[in-house]
């Protein structure tokens, strides 16, 4: 490899119109900020590791970019800003009265995303307002984020509201462990209905429950909060949503304010009202913030604090927002999976011949739905859909849990039924040797959680189709691999000793596009899931 004409991977040249485009919306949104009062901030963009993980930083250590100095030390390119904020104010500008009103306009660092498009230097502008703790504050700061998304989306956009105390109450009704908590977690985050439905019914006797399994169905207007609050009844995260609601509409921003009662990212690092914006034409969320009065403690300087950051170059890739003319986009993974997602959307009464007939054409629009569905490879309707390309997608839960779900998955389709096994060659003792043991799989993201959930260290072989051999041929000592009839396992002379997970097709949907296109969305899910109903 010539190392001299490449950039490394997740980083890339960016040239002329890009720039300009990149610099107006910088030049904006700073604007904005300074005619808010706030003062620009410039931190290192090389702090020591420390600083980010002692202060309860919420960004996972595989995604920061470490680098060793000449003594040793760890030090990160930084990950985000707010963190390196904190401890300015808390030292540098300790003897400086709050409330302090500081903005940056920086690059921050994360590695893992690159592979799928993603990017290791993320352009941030955004603000922290320390200091000040009450309804005012949270309304100043929300009240900027909107006049931000102004600037940078004059089209549409939206800032979603939600509460992270009001995860924390309920799972502490509920009396469920940390790991389950987690688990609910990322069941609500990611938005699966029926795995959260599942996960909760112990609890059904519970008046948490009730609202818990609501919770990502629960974005959208003030009717989100009355249905909130007729299933738990009054809380205080609630009613607080409700009258900051109140004074952003008496300060004209009401139009511009939504809810999703089911953001609970980070939820140990906020700690009152959470918030995300969303830009037409953007496939992922393009501002995100929330109130945190804990992490000024870290540094010895307790005070209250809320802030947001938004990602400039998500911003600046845009697409236009009318080359869709309103149709919902669909990514369907070719074979098997294909045919029975025609059946399914065929029994609610969608014309699907132009995908059951497709020549050479890739796109195919349904005449009397507006849907326009494209045909993909397994792995590929994931990258369409993360990158909000297509807003929907058909596909095995086998690809997403190994490549990874920046999506809401929002139903089981119940077909494509079969599941990830353990297996080894009939009479082997797998557990029986102290020997680091060999699995070959075409999975290994899926093969290595499993083992490390065990508390197993062992050797991982990527092998890309009849996975069976490699034990045959004593490559391995066994496989991890998708078994459906178990025909393939026998006729080869393998026994399944594990299952591993469950897999099937779901229906997953960009994260933004759920946002924007609310209606048009939930009018498909539900055909789908009329569809499943009726073939009951
Ligand atoms: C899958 C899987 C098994 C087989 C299991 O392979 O990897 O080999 O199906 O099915 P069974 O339990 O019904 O026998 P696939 O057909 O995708 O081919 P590949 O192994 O060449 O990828």
């Amino acid at each position: 490899m010539n190392y001299t004409i490449h950039t490394p991977e997740g980083t890339r040249d960016r040239m002329f119109a890009e720039c300009r485009n990149r610099r107006q919306i910088q030049n904006a949104l700073t604007a904005l900020f300074q005619t808010r009062g706030f003062a620009e901030i410039s931190t290192p963009e090389v702090e020591f590791y420390d600083l980010f993980i002692q202060s309860g930083n919420p960004i996972p250590q595989e995604s920061m970019l470490k680098i060793i100095d000449r003594s040793g030390k760890i030090m990160v390119m930084r990950p985000d800003c707010t963190t390196p904020i904190a401890r300015v104010a808390a030292t540098r500008l300790k003897t400086v009265p709050m409330p302090l009103r500081l903005y940056y306009n920086e690059t921050v660092f994360r590695s893992g995303a690159a592979h799928t498009g993603g990017s290791s230097e993320i352009a941030q502008c955004g603000v922290e307002l320390l200091g000040a703790g009450d309804r005012e504050a949270d309304l100043e700061v929300i009240s900027l984020a909107v006049e931000a998304l102004k600037k940078i989306s004059p089209d549409a956009g939206h800032i979603e509201l939600g509460h992270a105390g009001l995860f924390k109450a309920l799972t502490d009704e509920l009396e469920i462990d940390a790991g389950g908590a987690e688990q609910l977690r990322r069941l609500i985050e990611g938005k699966h209905f029926a795995a959260l439905e599942d996960l909760l019914r112990p609890y059904e006797g519970k008046r948490a429950y009730q609202l818990l399994t609501r919770l990502p169905n629960l974005f959208g207007g003030t009717e989100v909060l009355e249905e909130a609050e007729a299933l738990v009844g009054p809380r205080t995260e609630l009613s607080y949503l409700r009258d900051l609601y109140q004074v952003l509409e008496q300060a004209g921003y009401g139009s511009f304010v939504q809810f999703d009662l089911g953001l609970v990212h980070q939820i140990d690092y906020y700690t009152g009202v959470v918030f995300r914006g969303y830009a037409q034409g953007a496939g992922a969320p393009v501002l995100s913030g929330g109130r945190y009065d804990h992490l000024l403690g870290a540094f010895g300087r307790p005070a209250p604090a809320i802030g947001f950051a938004i990602d400039v170059d998500a911003v600046a890739a845009r697409q236009s927002a009318e080359k869709r003319e309103g149709r919902l986009r669909i990514a369907l993974t070719k074979g098997r999976l294909q045919d029975k997602t025609v059946q399914l959307l065929e029994r609610v009464g969608l014309d699907c011949t132009p995908i059951k007939n497709p020549g050479r054409r890739l796109v195919h629009a349904l005449p009397n739905y507006p849907l326009d569905a494209v045909l993909a490879k397994a792995p590929d309707v994931i990258t369409y859909v993360e990158h909000g390309v297509c807003d929907l997608g058909v596909v095995g839960k086998d690809t997403i849990l190994e490549q990874g779900s920046p999506f809401y998955e929002v139903l089981d389709l119940g077909f494509g039924a079969c599941r990830f096994a353990l297996a080894v060659k009939e009479g082997s003792d797998f557990y029986g040797t102290y020997k680091t043991r060999r699995i070959a799989t075409k999975y290994p993201n899926v093969a290595r959680r499993f083992f490390a959930e065990k508390g197993m260290d062992v050797e991982i072989i990527k092998i890309e189709g009849s996975v069976e051999l490699a034990p045959i041929l004593d490559l391995a000592d066994a496989i991890v691999d998708i078994v459906e009839t178990g025909a393939t396992l026998k006729e080869n002379g393998l026994v399944p000793i594990e299952d591993v997970a469950p897999v099937s097709a779901r229906l997953v949907v960009n994260t933004a596009a759920m946002k924007l296109k609310k209606n048009e969305i939930l009018d498909f899910i539900g055909k789908c899931q009329r569809g499943l109903e009726e073939n009951i």
